[in-house]
């Protein structure tokens, strides 16, 4: 794949372009000691429900067990609470949705967009966060001048990494696959774009290990200074 053939740069959302450092670190607050088990559980038990819903009802027209991001993130929250014996509050509840609102940017993504901009690259976010919490994040982020589109998979109702919910993306910009540069932290996010067909860029905050099963990404790095390296 040439780098030149790149037309569209398309981002996930919570955790490679948002930092969701500011969630652990309330989790911290509000449970010491637990703020590391809370976030880590909280965060695989909602990508597991939007797995469930998906993998439960496939259909095109959208699952039936659809439940928006903002939701699932709600009820895993609570999931996780009583799984790990923690109180939980109202008010503590509330506390943690809402740094999902406010999340901030890390800090070498604003100048990588902006480098975008300027060489004319089309940019995008394809989340599975639900529209409304995606906008806010944008907007706390300072995001919402360097981004073309903010894509939610609510418009299908499924989650990532459906092809359905990937080709979002495609139908948006009118490109093939391989035109797309997908840009996730995550590494099954990553995997399900490879499988559908994008041109992958696995962001390896954490040094974590490669997936053991499926095709590598295209590309690794360790911010998202790597876009621009990959697009030469
Ligand atoms: C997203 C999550 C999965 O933004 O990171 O889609």
């Amino acid at each position: 794949m040439s780098k030149t053939t790149i037309q569209a740069v398309v981002f996930d959302a919570y955790g490679t372009l948002f930092d969701m450092y500011s969630i652990g670190a309330l989790a911290e607050r509000l449970y010491p000691g637990q703020g590391a088990a809370l976030s880590v559980l909280w965060r695989d038990k909602q990508i597991e429900y939007t797995r469930l819903i998906s993998l439960s009802d496939p259909s095109p027209q959208g699952s039936r067990h659809y439940q928006s991001f903002w939701d699932i993130t709600r009820l895993s929250l609570r999931y996780a609470l009583a799984r790990l014996g923690l109180v939980h509050t109202h008010a503590n509840e509330e506390a943690l949705m809402a740094q999902y609102a406010e999340l901030t940017a890390f800090p070498e993504n604003l100048g990588v967009l902006q480098a975008l901009r300027e060489r004319g690259m089309a940019t995008a976010i394809l989340s599975n966060g639900s529209p409304e919490m995606l906008a806010s994040a944008v907007h706390s982020a300072g995001m919402g001048e360097c981004l073309d589109a903010v894509l939610s998979v609510d418009s299908v109702r499924q989650f990532k990494t459906t092809p359905t919910s990937y080709q979002i993306v495609t139908d948006h910009f009118g490109l093939a696959p391989a035109e797309v540069l997908f840009v996730s932290s995550n590494a099954w996010d990553v995997m399900g774009a490879t499988w559908f067909g994008f041109t992958t860029l696995w962001v390896n905050r954490q040094g974590l290990p490669p997936e053991a099963i499926g095709p590598a990404p295209h590309h690794t790095g360790r911010d998202l200074t790597a876009v621009l390296q990959v697009l030469g």
